[in-house]
């Protein structure tokens, strides 16, 4: 049996937070034996928005340290810099040329973002055209993503059926958003009626980042907003959406189910015991995270070595796929004897 090819990828920056690893980076990890797995750390779209060159260096490698940290095996998945592989940009080009505006117009991830920039830059609207380009041209079948990514996997599909109609072909595999039964949306702390989010993280209060210290993911924790009750269940209602967000957390974290999860709080004295029992799962799965994050940067070495390998291999993968594109769209081919 071939195995499923999966794609997904992840921005960088320094504000990665516990919805990423939950809702992504972690089950990347926990499924990677059974597929065919690219990896990539995103860093041209974060140029969608103003970056600071040195920090966004940085942050891409630590990025890339943190997906290795969490437990991507470079034997079994394939981890890369997307900027490292030209197909990415390349092939970009040529997926914009069959793309309607509207349909980008038509995103809420930009309709959010755009309304909260002063000048809001054209790489912003092309973003989901990008991103459909990461997952076709590695004809991945599945994408592991959050929710709040899940409208961009069906657009892509949408792209990848529009080319396939348009030149009567069946090149691109129409690929199947993977979205969490648990922690597919965790909610910010602060306030859990908006979703965890890097462009909130830098308040203090909204997010657990990946990187953080004991001290400051407790203290996260037991400032967290849940409402005047008592009762720790898991409750289809907004006014307990923080209990309920909290629950979410230790279960994604824990693997249990939801009867188990309940059953752990059964003799709780009130929200304040949930919030520091959360705190320590969520201290204990982070620990061994930071202490192996921390020795990759010690040493590039490994990382560069990992991350050179990753850029070879997605090469081999996707440039033949945008070569073949470009004959298909009607673009001449370098003559083979010059
Ligand atoms: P990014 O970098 O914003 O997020 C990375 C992953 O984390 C998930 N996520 C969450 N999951 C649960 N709860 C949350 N609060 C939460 N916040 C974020 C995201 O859904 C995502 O899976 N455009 C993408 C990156 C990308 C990509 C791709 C993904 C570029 N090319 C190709 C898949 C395939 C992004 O900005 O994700």
């Amino acid at each position: 049996m071939t195995k499923k090819r999966v794609f997904s990828g992840i921005q960088p920056t320094g504000n990665t937070h516990l919805g990423n690893y939950l809702g992504a980076i972690r089950r990347w990890a926990a499924e990677q034996a059974d597929k065919t797995n690219f990896f990539c750390v995103v860093d041209l779209h974060s140029l969608t928005v103003p970056q600071d060159p040195a920090q966004l260096r940085h942050e891409t490698r630590s990025m890339a340290a943190l997906l290795l940290a969490c437990g991507i095996d470079p034997q079994q998945s394939t981890v890369f810099i997307q900027s490292h592989v030209t197909a990415h940009a390349e092939g970009c080009w040529l997926l914009n040329c069959i793309t309607p505006l509207g349909w980008l117009q038509r995103m809420t991830q930009f309709k959010d973002k755009s309304a909260r920039q002063e000048s809001v830059l054209t790489g912003l609207l092309d973003y989901p055209v990008l991103m459909a380009g990461d997952i076709l041209f590695y004809d991945a079948d599945e994408v592991p993503v959050g929710e709040d990514q899940k409208q961009h996997v069906e657009l892509t599909r949408d792209i990848a059926q529009r080319f396939n109609a348009l030149y009567e072909t069946e090149f691109f595999v129409i690929p199947q958003p993977v979205i969490a039964k648990v922690a597919a949306r965790v909610m910010g702390l602060d306030d859990p009626t908006v979703k965890m989010s890097k462009s909130l993280a830098d308040k203090r209060g909204h997010a657990v980042k990946l990187l953080d210290s004991p001290d400051e993911i407790l203290y996260v924790f037991k400032r967290a907003v849940t409402d005047s009750g008592r009762e720790i269940r898991f409750a289809d209602d907004p006014d307990k959406a923080g209990v309920n967000n909290l629950l979410g957390i230790y279960q994604a974290v824990t693997g249990q189910d939801r009867a188990a999860v309940e059953a752990d709080f059964a003799s709780a004295r009130g929200y304040g015991d949930l919030k520091v029992r959360v705190a320590e799962v969520v201290i204990e799965a982070l620990r061994p995270i930071q202490a192996r994050h921390a020795e990759l940067m010690a040493d590039s070495g490994e990382l560069d070595h990992v991350l050179a390998a990753g850029a070879a291999r997605a090469r081999e993968v996707s440039q033949p796929k945008v070569d073949e594109m470009k004959q298909i769209m009607g673009l001449v081919p370098v003559h083979p004897t010059f």
